[in-house]
């Protein structure tokens, strides 16, 4: 069994081929950061031009380091949502026209879905982890903070951000502190310098009793804490920051990270988690993959993680979502699968 995925969801073009057991032949991340970086953001229509010039090779370069051709692809899977809309209708088409062409089934797969069992993908060579249920996956990226309960027959969502995704709030703050984008793996490589404890700041609950996330409140506070220090968004490099910089970072990042750490426990006080699969872009934060890692260990949780190169945006967890679907709801008619721009995990 071959499973051909493609994820077009945002600013990464990329295709993947994994085995019947997912294991990884194959994973090809194109990125658009050069086309949008002047513009300091992702650019819808770029985007989508971009995926359109982008995916022939990255397809091509995707057969040929798994070593396949297209007669042997037997499962094709592609992201349908949540994303930026023309962007995923790129992809999608190209797989109905790739499904339709070879006679195989198409399984249209939640993007988030692909984040939230990419935790039990390993590097090329090794099957994936067995999937046990139930478990709770936490997604944190650009985009989305996502607290879930994953059972065989459905995803419960128990929490998620009332405001900006945790990946948003680092490359905000990134952006004026003038770092550049992306703001993830910067401040996370400034803060591993940094003291994280010098500066105790806000992370807001919502009011209401639930166990949501609220982000915007820190990134504000952490815009004033710059602006104080005359930092505007001018250039800045960061093996050279003021030492009262790299620790307002680093505690900026500990505050995240607490966040997420206070919703888990809170979560787990009432309904015992027995295994956490981390995953998003923001699960390749060194502080946040030590924190949670201990945590598990304490508590008898097992934490997983996946690997530094399946965190950020790619079609390997696509493929790996796309075919636990298929053996779980078997074959559908692909003119039915329609691209979504919102689609909440879990329905
Ligand atoms: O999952 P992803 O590629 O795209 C979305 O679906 O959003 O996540 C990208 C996000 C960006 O906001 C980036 O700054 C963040 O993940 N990120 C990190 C790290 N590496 C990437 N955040 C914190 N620490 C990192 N090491
Ligand atoms: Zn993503």
């Amino acid at each position: 069994m071959l499973v051909l995925g493609i994820e077009t969801s945002c600013d990464e073009t990329s295709v993947a081929v994994l085995d019947g057991d997912g294991r990884v032949l194959s994973n090809v991340v194109s990125s658009q950061l050069a086309a949008h970086a002047p513009y300091g953001g992702v650019v819808p229509e770029i985007a989508a031009r971009a995926h359109l010039e982008n995916l022939p090779v990255t397809f091509e370069r995707a057969l040929g380091e798994a070593g396949i051709g297209v007669p042997e692809i037997d499962l094709v899977a592609a992201t349908a949502g949540p994303g930026l809309i023309g962007a995923l209708l790129v992809g999608l088409s190209a797989a109905k026209a790739l499904a339709f062409a070879r006679g195989v089934p198409l399984v249209p797969v939640n993007h988030l879905e692909g984040h939230l069992f990419s935790a039990f993908l390993r590097s090329s060579g090794e099957a994936a982890l067995a999937v046990e249920f139930p478990f709770h996956g936490l997604v944190v990226s650009g985009g989305h903070a996502e607290l879930v309960r994953v059972e065989p027959e459905r995803i419960v969502p128990i929490a998620r951000t009332r405001d900006d995704a945790p990946g948003e709030a680092f490359d905000k703050v990134a952006r004026r502190a003038g770092l550049g984008y992306p703001g993830g793996p910067v401040v996370d490589r400034i803060a591993s310098r940094g003291e994280g404890s010098r500066y105790p700041l806000p992370v807001g609950r919502p009011g209401d009793g639930s166990n949501d996330f609220s982000f915007s409140g820190l990134k504000t506070a952490m815009l004033r804490e710059l602006q104080k220090r005359g930092v505007t968004g001018d250039p800045l490099d960061p093996d050279s920051l003021a030492p009262d910089i790299v620790d307002l970072l680093a505690s900026f990042q500990r505050a995240i990270v607490a966040a997420l750490l206070d919703r888990v426990e809170t979560v787990h006080k009432t309904d015992a988690i027995r295994a956490l699969a981390v995953s998003g872009g923001v699960a390749a934060n060194s502080e946040l993959r030590r924190t949670l890692s201990r945590w598990g260990e304490a508590h008898g949780v097992r934490v997983l993680l996946p690997e530094r190169g399946l965190t950020t945006d790619n079609a390997a967890m696509i493929a790996f979502a796309g075919l636990l679907r298929y053996r779980k709801n078997g074959r559908r008619d692909p003119a039915l699968a329609a691209a979504r721009s919102r689609w909440p995990l879990g329905s």
